[in-house]
């Protein structure tokens, strides 16, 4: 029988992750479906139930259902834990693995796909919501020389370079200290570029080389984005390929095959 995934969400019409994954299938031969799976706001248990009771061995988890999900599985991965989310369930027989990986997507987007390391350099992460707190870990297991966190408000950026502060040098701080600081990649993970918002950011803010990285992605560039283009940023890239790669890494966890994550960034791009 051939095995069944989805992307369980409220809503989850718009999803790409059907196209994704069915494109990773096609390209590593894996026979595998791939559908969507929308569920009411308080009905993401009984439609989990469902979609394995009719052979589903695996979901992708998105907005509402992150934490929903952390409380389903019965195991959870390391960085599943500390980004106190879960994006991707595994289902063997009666066990519910859950993990999360958005970090390792970003990382590896950055990484594979746009050839930079992050070994060795100064990182400012914009945002401490729930986006940013799923990043934080896998951008320190890669060891830059410091990492900032930078919040509008400015409690939540230091609560969470607590949390992670035995990981690697991790500080926090407001967008007032910026002012004549350089970084060698800025990623925005605040959700200022869903309303259109731009951010307090200072002139002077990109290091020659630099990287800006919007988490969000849509079909013309952030305002992130076309503020870090025209401050200077050698590089700019906004999170499509990060949900690409993430997908990539939900597919490596369920079939134990790495896709390759560039034509299908090529073809989802408008
Ligand atoms: P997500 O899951 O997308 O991270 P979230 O947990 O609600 O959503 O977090 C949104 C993040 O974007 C927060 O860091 C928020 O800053 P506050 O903690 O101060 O609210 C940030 N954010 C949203 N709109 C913003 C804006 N216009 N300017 C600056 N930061 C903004």
């Amino acid at each position: 029988m051939t095995d069944r995934y989805a992307v369980i969400g409220h809503p989850v019409a718009h999803s790409k992750s059907p196209r994704i994954h069915t494109a990773f299938a096609r390209e590593t031969g894996e026979d595998l479906v791939y559908d969507l799976l929308p569920a009411p706001l308080d009905g993401f248990d009984a439609v989990v139930r469902t979609f394995r009771a009719a052979g589903g061995r695996g979901l992708n988890v998105t907005v509402p259902f992150k934490l929903a999900a952390f409380a389903l599985a019965n195991e959870v991965t390391d960085r599943a834990r500390e980004a106190g989310a879960v994006n991707t369930l595994r289902f063997d027989g009666a066990h519910a693995l859950g993990d999360n990986t958005d970090g390792a997507g970003l990382v590896g987007d950055i990484r594979r796909r746009l050839g930079i390391e992050l070994a060795g350099k100064s990182v400012l992460l914009l945002g401490a919501g729930g986006a940013a707190r799923g990043v934080v870990g896998p951008l320190l297991q890669e060891r830059p020389a410091a990492l900032l966190i930078v919040n509008r408000t400015v409690a939540k950026a230091h609560a969470l370079a607590r949390q992670f502060e035995a990981r690697g040098p991790v500080r926090a701080g407001a967008y007032a200290d910026l002012t004549g600081r350089a970084f060698d990649v800025v990623i925005n993970a605040t959700s200022a570029s869903l309303s259109g918002d731009a951010l307090p950011l200072p002139a002077g803010l990109y290091a020659p080389g630099a990287l800006a990285y919007d988490m969000v992605y849509g079909d013309v560039p952030t305002p992130f984005l076309a503020a870090a283009r025209a401050g200077g940023a050698a590089t700019v890239a906004d999170g499509l390929g990060m949900l690409v790669a993430q997908a990539a890494e939900s597919f490596l966890l369920w079939r134990g095959v790495w896709p390759d994550t560039r034509p299908v960034i090529e073809a989802l791009r408008p």
